[in-house]
C-alpha cells in the first residue's frame, strides 16, 4: 500500500476519559509508527471534557478527530458511528482508558493485509500469552457467565467474545450496520452474531490492563443491556425488545396500580371508580419514569422541563387508554358484581395496548 494512503482508523468510546485521551494518542504514535493511521474518538457529551481535550489534540495533530455526540448514550453505537465516519479499509475499536494493548495493532493490521480471506481479528485475554490482569474473583466469575451466556446466540469458537478490542474490514461493519442491535457494551459480539455468514477471525493474546485514571462504566444497568441485547440475538423477531420490556413495565405497572386500588378501595373505603381513577395516575407515573429510564433509555428525556413535559404527554395519549381502563373495569364491576380485581386486570390489559402504540410515537417519538 503506498505510503500516503489511509489504512486503518482506530475508533475509541469515550465517556468521561479526558486525563486518558492524550496519553492514548501518544501511544498510538509509537505503536503505530510507520503506518498510516486515524484515531476517532466518539464521545458522549462526557461532562469532564472529554471532547474539547480531544478537539485541542486534533489541532496540532489532523490524524485525530472527533465525534462528539449530544443527548445520546452507549458504548455499541458510539463504537458504530465511528466505524461508519471513516474512509479507511481497515477500522480498529479500541477503550480510550488504556486497558486494552495497543501495541499488537501492527500485528493486528498485518494479519488482516495478508490474509484476504480474514474478516477480523480479536484482542483476546484467554488464549496463550493473554490475560485478565488484576480482576478480582467476582469480576472473573461475572464475565465467564456473560461469555457462557453469549455462547447461546455465538455459532463461533471465539475464546473472547466479551472483548471490545479488535480490527475489522471497514466496508464489512458498513455492511452489517442495518442489522446490528447496538445496544449496550458487546459491540464484538453484535457483529459476530449479525453477520449471515460465519466471519473468519484470528485471535491476538493480550493482557488486560488496570485502569489507573477514571472510572469504569460498566455497572448494573450496562449488565441488564446485555441480557436485553442477548434477548434481541434470540427472541428479538417475534417479540420486539422495546415491547417486551414495555409489557414487562406495564406488568409492574399493574401490580402497583392493584396495591393503590386495594389500598383506597379496600382500606380506605373509597369509591371503586375514584380509587381506579387514583390508581391508574400512581401506575401511570410509575411506568412513566420506569420505560423513560429503561425501555427507552437511549432517547431519556432528562431535566426537569422535559421529564415533565414528558410525563404531561405520556398521561395525555394514555389518556385514551385510562379512559378505557376506566371504562372497561367499571363496566365489568357493576355488570358482575364479582371478583373487583378481576374487573381491574381487564382495564389494564386494554390500556397497556393503548399505552405502547401512542407513547412510543408521542412521548419518546422523536
Ligand atoms: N461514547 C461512549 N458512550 N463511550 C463509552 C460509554 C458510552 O456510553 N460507556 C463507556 N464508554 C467508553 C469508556 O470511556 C471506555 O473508553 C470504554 O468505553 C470502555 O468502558 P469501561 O467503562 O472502561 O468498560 P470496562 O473496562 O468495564 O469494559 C471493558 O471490558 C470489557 C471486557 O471485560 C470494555 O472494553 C468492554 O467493551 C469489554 O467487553
Ligand atoms: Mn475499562
Amino acid at each position: 500500500m503506498s505510503a500516503d494512503l489511509l489504512e486503518l482508523a482506530i475508533v475509541i468510546p469515550t465517556f468521561n476519559e479526558r486525563a486518558n485521551v492524550p496519553v492514548l494518542v501518544a501511544k498510538l504514535d509509537q505503536a503505530l509508527k510507520g503506518r498510516n493511521w486515524e484515531a476517532i474518538f466518539v464521545d458522549d457529551d462526557s461532562p469532564d471534557g472529554t471532547a474539547q481535550a480531544a478537539r485541542e489534540l486534533a489541532r496540532i495533530d489532523r490524524r485525530v478527530r472527533v465525534i462528539q455526540r449530544i443527548g445520546r448514550r452507549g458504548l455499541s453505537s458510539a463504537c458504530i458511528e465511528g466505524m461508519c465516519a471513516t474512509a479507511a479499509p481497515f477500522v480498529a475499536v479500541i477503550d480510550g482508558d488504556l486497558q486494552h494493548d495497543e501495541t499488537i495493532l501492527p500485528a493486528m493490521l498485518d494479519a488482516l493485509e495478508g490474509d484476504a480471506a480474514l474478516d477480523l481479528v480479536v484482542g483476546s485475554r484467554f488464549v496463550e500469552g493473554g490475560g485478565t490482569g488484576e480482576w478480582d474473583r467476582d469480576r472473573v466469575a461475572k464475565s465467564a457467565f456473560a461469555t457462557r451466556l453469549s455462547r447461546r446466540v455465538l455459532k463461533a469458537d471465539l475464546s473472547d467474545p466479551m472483548s471490545g478490542f479488535f480490527m475489522i474490514r471497514t466496508d464489512i461493519v458498513r455492511a452489517l450496520v442495518p442489522t446490528l442491535s447496538a445496544i449496550g457494551f458487546k459491540i464484538l459480539l453484535d457483529i459476530m452474531t449479525a453477520s449471515p455468514r460465519p466471519l473468519r477471525f484470528r485471535e491476538l493474546p493480550y493482557v488486560f490492563r488496570v485502569r489507573t485514571e477514571g472510572e469504569s462504566k460498566l455497572d448494573h444497568v450496562v449488565a441488564m443491556e446485555y441480557l436485553i441485547a442477548i434477548y434481541d440475538r434470540m427472541f428479538g423477531r417475534i417479540v420486539p425488545v422495546r415491547f417486551a420490556m414495555f409489557s414487562g413495565i406495564g406488568a409492574l405497572g399493574a401490580a402497583v396500580h392493584f396495591a393503590a386500588l386495594g389500598l383506597l378501595f379496600r382500606l380506605m373505603g373509597l369509591p371503586f371508580v375514584t380509587g381506579t381513577i387514583i390508581a391508574t395516575f400512581v401506575a401511570m407515573t410509575f411506568n412513566f419514569f420506569l420505560n423513560n429510564a429503561l425501555t427507552y433509555r437511549g432517547q431519556r428525556l432528562k431535566g426537569a422541563r422535559a421529564l415533565f413535559g414528558g410525563w404531561v404527554s405520556f398521561c395525555l395519549v394514555c389518556a385514551v387508554g385510562a379512559v378505557a381502563n376506566v371504562g372497561v373495569s367499571a363496566f365489568l364491576h357493576d355488570a358482575q358484581h364479582g371478583d373487583w380485581r378481576v374487573s381491574a386486570l381487564a382495564g389494564v390489559a386494554v390500556s397497556a395496548v393503548w399505552n405502547f402504540a401512542l407513547s412510543s410515537r408521542f412521548t419518546w417519538g422523536r
